[in-house]
């Protein structure tokens, strides 16, 4: 159990599961990613006004929902009132918040301290609950079927070992609960367009990261009693890049890719969704 969830007198779940700490000094991959995820801050870049003040939240929630218009279509915020849910890597709480005004009574885990911190005043500044806690989702300190929702948005592709994760979130749901997840589509426009401009995309440079293909990501769910992958996210314009080739894909790719019919491209989306019941 982190220092922050002792400081909330949050009891052990599970005294036996060892926590974040314990697991990245004895894993190095682990620690890695903790010092990585501790040190970059996801979309830090477009956020204008300074880090942890309600203006920085705000920016970081409207450049989300802008570049993932796709997520409040797929993804009910509203829909889970009154159910326990729990976020696998929440980083600064950007959707769980959306999940805790929807009603949802919610759980936040992060590998990283500086997530988890970030998280607890973004929590503050709304006047939101939330149960925030240090925690390694290889290895999560709650009981067998504790929550209603599992959810892990851009979280198993940067894990050390993204089959453990995606045992402990079946662990954790109850029976006939549901796990939202979603990784990268290495068999994506995104992915290609990436290799052909020889343009790095976002945390190339984490310890992890792998992308999947469906097949690959089906077999990582094998756990759940179904499971149903949804390739999302296609091309909208980049306020991140700058230079010719973020205005040759600004003016260019983005339009022209958008002018050919959906169902031809779906399969090759950038986020592969993965909708799951136990
Ligand atoms: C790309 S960020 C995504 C954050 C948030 N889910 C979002 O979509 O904005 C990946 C997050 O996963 C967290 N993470 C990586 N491995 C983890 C693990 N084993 N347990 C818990 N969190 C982990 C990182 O610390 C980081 O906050």
């Amino acid at each position: 159990m982190s220092e922050i969830a002792a400081a909330q007198h949050i009891k052990p779940k599970r005294p036996h599961a060892p926590d974040a700490s314990h697991a990245a000094s004895v894993d190095p991959l682990l620690a890695a990613i903790r010092e990585y995820w501790n040190a970059h801050i996801h979309d830090l870049a477009v956020a204008k006004h300074p880090v942890g003040t309600k203006g920085f939240f705000d920016d970081l929630d409207e450049y989300r929902f802008d570049k993932l218009r796709y997520l409040p279509q797929v993804v009910d915020f509203n829909g889970f009132r009154g159910q326990r849910l729990l976020e696998i890597g929440c980083g600064a709480g950007i959707d769980l918040i959306r999940f805790a005004k929807g009603g949802a009574r919610v759980t936040g885990v992060d590998l990283a301290p500086q997530s988890i911190q970030l998280a607890q005043k973004n929590f503050a500044l709304r006047g939101l609950r939330a149960e925030l806690h240090v925690m390694n989702g290889e290895a999560l300190e709650f009981d067998d079927d504790s929550f209603d929702v599992v959810y892990a948005h851009g979280v198993l592709q940067y894990t050390a070992h993204a089959d453990m994760m995606a045992k402990e979130m079946h662990r954790v749901l109850k029976p006939g609960g549901q796990a939202i997840a979603m990784v990268y589509n290495r068999i994506s426009w995104l992915h290609a367009l990436s290799l052909v401009m020889k343009v790095e995309l976002e945390h190339e440079d984490a310890p992890v990261l792998k992308k999947y293909s469906i097949g690959e990501f089906k077999k990582l769910l094998s756990p759940f009693f179904t499971s149903r992958i949804v390739p999302e996210r296609f091309p909208v314009a980049s306020r991140l890049h700058q230079g010719w080739k973020a205005l040759a894909y600004n003016r260019i790719f983005v339009p022209a890719f958008n002018l050919i019919p959906r169902p031809l491209v779906s399969p090759l989306g950038w986020h592969l969704m993965a909708y799951c019941r136990k």
